[in-house]
């Protein structure tokens, strides 16, 4: 393996939570240039990791032309992904981009032109993806051991709408969020349903903005919410699986649950993320389980970081699942739909 000289863009609470705790894990490279308008977070994270000041950047093109970055992390608000990415691109360097791709498909033209002309490596952070229990689930099924799936069924609920206090932060606000819940915890199962049940085809939902103002940043104003903290839809997925999410940050007395459960004609999967080790399964035609639904512990071979494969990615040794930026784009068409099939209160072909 190559060394690889990282830079991240966006110093909030993903880089500081999965990003950067992940890299430090990861053989064979090191974080060497970071960037953030937030001068105190340049400070804290720069001193943590020990970049010297002229690798602490407040403009993400200074980071990017930086001859001590050969790749580019980004973890800014989802309004900033298309323009840095799109920069990082024309300037040849691969790129890992936070969820979801954008605001809105139409956005994201740029990016897709820049890639025509100049193709590089490229990855999106759909997290799930690299949980054991996700994996272990998808070689479950690809070897047949529930059957032709049927259905899929999946709940995400927080309370994290309702913490007292909260304010008019960008997840809030359209322009720079694009949608609410739907793009910030939705994405992540839409693409979960895709890789392990099949292409979406059509969507029929519903989205509500429930905490309808909040007060400003930095002043004692109120303003208004444009963004869902609710949103349910039932879609069909391709071999005429169904599917029916629901997802809500305001689920009083639910900080953090989720179920995901696939049906097929032969036996059963359900994940829950608070637990990503393990998976309930049932089977009657498999080894693996029992005769009733039980808990099984995910084999270490399923075991990575999302980190990891980036490294392994940009050394040419890309995982089978790797989610890239063309499943950021269909997940993003698949978001525009749903807020359309709102709006218009109709089904919406993918
Ligand atoms: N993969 C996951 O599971 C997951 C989880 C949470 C968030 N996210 C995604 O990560 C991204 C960031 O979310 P977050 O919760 O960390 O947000 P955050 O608000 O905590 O952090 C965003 C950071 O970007 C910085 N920033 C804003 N404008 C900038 C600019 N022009 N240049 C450089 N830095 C800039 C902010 O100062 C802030 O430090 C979002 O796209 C979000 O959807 C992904």
């Amino acid at each position: 393996m190559y060394f690889k000289k990282i830079g991240i863009i966006g110093l909030g609470m993903i880089a500081n939570t999965r990003h950067i705790p992940e890299l430090k894990d990861v053989e064979n490279c090191k974080i060497t240039a970071i960037c953030d308008i937030d001068e105190n977070k340049l400070k804290i994270v720069g001193n943590d990791l020990g970049i010297p000041d002229e690798l602490r950047f407040t403009d993400y093109h200074d980071l990017i032309a930086s001859p001590e970055v050969d790749a580019v992390e980004i973890c800014t608000p989802n309004h900033l992904h298309i323009p840095i990415a799109t920069a990082a691109i024309k300037m040849g360097k691969p790129v890992n981009v936070e969820k979801p791709l954008s605001i809105n498909l139409q956005c994201c033209e740029p990016l897709k032109n820049a890639l025509k002309e100049n193709y590089v490596l490229n990855m999106m952070s759909f997290t799930y993806r690299f949980m054991p229990a996700i994996r272990y689930a998808k070689w479950i099924i690809d070897n047949g051991h529930i059957g032709d799936i049927l259905n899929v069924d999946v709940e995400y609920f927080k309370d994290s709408g309702f913490i007292k206090g909260r304010r008019l932060e960008w997840r809030f606000q359209k322009e720079m969020a694009g949608t609410g819940v739907l793009g910030d915890l939705g994405v992540h199962l839409i693409d979960m349903a895709e890789l392990l049940a099949g292409k979406i085809t059509s969507v029929c939902g519903v989205t509500d903005i429930i905490v309808k103002e909040r007060q400003k940043i930095d002043s004692e104003e109120m303003a208004k919410v444009d963004t869902d903290d609710y949103c349910s839809f039932i879609c069909n997925i391709e071999n005429g699986v169904r599917g029916n999410f629901v997802i809500s940050r305001c689920a009083m007395g639910k900080p953090n649950s989720v179920k995901f459960d696939i049906y097929g004609t032969k036996g059963l999967i359900c994940f829950n993320m608070n637990n990503p080790n393990v998976l309930d399964f049932y089977s009657e035609v498999s080894d693996i389980g029992g005769d009733r639904l039980q808990t099984i512990t995910v084999p270490q071979e399923f075991h990575t970081t999302q980190e990891a494969e980036f490294i392994k990615m940009l050394n040419g040794e890309r995982c089978d699942i790797l989610p890239t930026i063309e499943d950021g784009l269909r997940s993003q068409k698949i978001l525009d739909s749903i807020l359309k099939s709102s709006e218009k209160n109709c089904w919406v072909n993918i």
